[in-house]
């Protein structure tokens, strides 16, 4: 089984390199907050959840790196680091999340001598990782019942293990489904042009030995039209008040494909995915990236010298399409504001 952040004894953050997968399994260690930075923009980690972790890990190294005895000095060095690390990827509020946590750590233990703080600042990191872990069994623990015995299910990005400190958001949806014994096998979508699905879903999912057939993305709708999809889950990068979704380009498209079938679109994410100060999901940045991912692929150029291409990485799923929300404390159903304001609590009471 592999790892995908963890913080080493040497106090040092290793990840698994993700645009290595699948061909090979290979761990980079990172040393200091530049290669974290480095690791999260160039999609060595990527995923919501694991970019949250790998933030508050790089603000962790930062911690360690900084040499000065006075607090104002080392809080706002800090800060400087933050601001650095916030700017690497934005659409993911997990990003934002993990470095505001690991800010508030800051405040309470200010009390402390400047090395003992930098000791609690890795052990927040630490704790971040594993609640992560604990909140994707439980968003596994809320939603397996609502695949039913037989489903064909499709997915699409990567939400799994890869996605996350481990276990996985929708993947952790079906992997609880499949160990409570329920009989299911997964579409897998590509995912263009990144290759998450190809890669890295794929891969994942085969390695638990649930069963997986990749389409590419243009493929659901006819298998829809066929009856052979009966349900859609996804992650999330960002979630607003009113259950407007961020996630993987190509998400919308899914979410309107499943509403004219009938078919149900679930979203799984923990609650460190939902963004309490946006009303709704006009106001999420979406993040574009270099179009070269889209006129080539390892190295390879598919589309002709001077082809413009545009690549916007995320899309926005409008909350009408969106048949339940399935978080670490529960299974929210529209309306999406007063069920996700209940259970978020005192957590986000930051972003609020
Ligand atoms: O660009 P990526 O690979 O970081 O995008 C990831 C996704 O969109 C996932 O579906 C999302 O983060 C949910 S992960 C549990």
């Amino acid at each position: 089984m592999f790892e995908t952040i963890e913080w080493t004894s040497a106090d040092t953050v290793r990840l698994l390199d993700q645009t290595r997968l699948p061909a090979e399994e290979v761990y980079v260690e990172c040393r200091d907050v530049a290669a974290v930075a480095h690791a999260i923009r160039s999609m060595q980690i990527r995923g919501a959840p694991a970019i949250g972790v790998a933030g508050a890990m790089g603000l962790a190294l930062a911690a360690q790196s900084i040499r000065t005895r006075s607090f104002e000095e080392f809080r706002a060095e800090l800060s400087r680091h933050g601001e650095a690390l916030r700017q690497t990827r934005p659409t993911a509020v997990n990003l934002a999340w993990g470095i505001d946590r690991m800010q508030r750590c800051v405040e309470q233990h200010k009390a402390l001598p400047v090395a003992e703080l930098v000791q609690s600042l890795i052990r927040e990191a630490q704790r971040i990782r594993e609640e992560d872990i604990l909140d994707n069994q439980a968003i596994g623990a809320h939603g397996h019942r609502l695949i039913p015995d037989g489903a064909a299910v499709l997915t699409h990005c990567n939400a799994g293990a890869l996605a996350t400190a481990g276990y996985g958001t929708a993947l952790g949806v079906i992997r609880a489904a499949h160990a409570a014994g329920t009989r299911l096998s997964v579409w897998a979508g590509e995912t263009r042009p990144f290759l998450q699905g190809a890669r890295l879903t794929a891969w994942e999912l085969q390695q638990d030995g649930i069963p997986v057939t990749l389409i590419t993305d243009n493929m659901a709708g006819h298998l829809m039209q066929r009856g052979e999809i009966d349900l859609v889950i996804v992650g999330a990068d960002r979630i607003a008040r009113n259950g407007d979704v961020a996630n993987k380009i190509g998400t919308y498209t899914l979410a309107v494909l499943a509403q004219a079938h009938g078919l149900p679109f679930y979203v799984a994410a923990p609650l460190s995915t939902v963004d309490l100060s946006l009303p709704d999901g006009e106001a999420i940045p979406i993040e574009e990236r270099d179009p070269a991912e889209v006129t080539g692929w390892a190295g390879i150029r598919t589309a002709p010298v001077g082809a413009r291409a545009r690549n916007p990485v995320f899309d926005m799923t409008p909350h009408r399409y969106i048949t339940a929300l399935i978080t670490n404390r529960g299974v929210v159903r529209p309306p999406y504001d007063s069920g996700l304001t209940a259970l978020a609590g005192p957590d986000l009471s930051g972003r609020v």
